[in-house]
């Protein structure tokens, strides 16, 4: 694999249990890429994600990940831990074995990672009992505190009101940009929010029943001419969407 290549699949199918959730999947993700993942409930977007991650394998073909670079992954709903946010966060950059940090200065780590997601004022908080917005602010914590190449992120903003999607959305896009800690961070992320995708996507990616159906710059995914030329079945989706 090339060094600039952070993800390969070569024809990678997954089945789980009964349901054949990925089928055919054939792509290749570069450093720096911001790629978002489209599609309608059970299109495969989690499933995807979770291969890239290395959390499921492949039932067909090879997912082939980069091996020296760091990955990290934000769920859908953040798994909290009970204790304070600074710890969550500090666990997080502790239990990670290649940054060889003391507890305290994971508890530093963790103190400017809070920091720069605005929780410093509810550092002490138990982590579970902050609102869904502030916890999925320190998921991105605890993600960004190992300091990723490469982070895949289910939803994040899914369950939000409209100010935290906001908020959170600005978060990642600064992290996109490597504003921060200053090397490129891949973006995979899956999004039902089409805005969103056009905000911060370099690359979108459309699954219908666990196959790739479109795989486009984003602005040719968001121009309805070329997209309907490339798969009508993308163009209907994202018109479906648009009502
Ligand atoms: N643990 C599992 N066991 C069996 N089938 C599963 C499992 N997880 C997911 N599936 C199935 O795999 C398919 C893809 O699911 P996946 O969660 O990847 O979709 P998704 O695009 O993330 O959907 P959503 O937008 O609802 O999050 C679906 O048909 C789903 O029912
Ligand atoms: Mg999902």
């Amino acid at each position: 694999m090339m060094s600039s290549i952070v993800v390969q699949l070569d024809g990678v199918g997954v089945r789980l249990g009964a349901v054949q959730a990925l089928s055919g999947v054939q792509l290749q993700i570069d450093a720096g890429e911001r790629v978002a993942l489209v599609g309608s409930n059970g299109s495969g977007k989690s499933t995807l994600l979770r291969v890239m991650h290395g959390l499921l394998p492949a039932s067909q073909g090879q997912a082939l990940r980069h091996a020296s670079l760091r990955q990290a992954m934000l769920f859908q709903k953040p798994h909290l831990l009970r204790t304070s946010a600074l710890n969550n966060v500090a666990l997080g950059a502790w239990l990670d074995r290649w940054q060889g940090l003391s507890w305290t200065d994971a508890k530093a780590r963790a103190a400017q990672a809070l920091q720069r997601v605005g929780l410093s004022a509810v550092a002490a908080q138990g982590g579970r009992q902050l609102s869904g917005g502030q916890q999925q602010r320190l998921a991105l914590a605890r993600a960004w505190v190992r300091q990723p190449d490469v982070l895949l992120l289910d939803e994040p903003t899914a369950s939000l009101d409209p100010h935290a999607k906001r908020e959170v959305e600005a978060l990642i896009a600064e992290f996109a940009q490597g504003q921060g800690q200053g090397q490129p961070l891949t973006l995979i992320w899956a999004s039902h929010n089409l805005g969103q995708v056009k905000r911060l996507a370099s690359r979108v990616i459309y699954l219908e029943s666990g196959r790739v159906q479109a795989d486009l710059p984003v602005d040719v995914f968001f121009n309805a001419a070329e997209l309907s030329v490339h798969s009508p079945a993308a163009h209907a989706f994202v018109q479906g969407e648009r009502l």
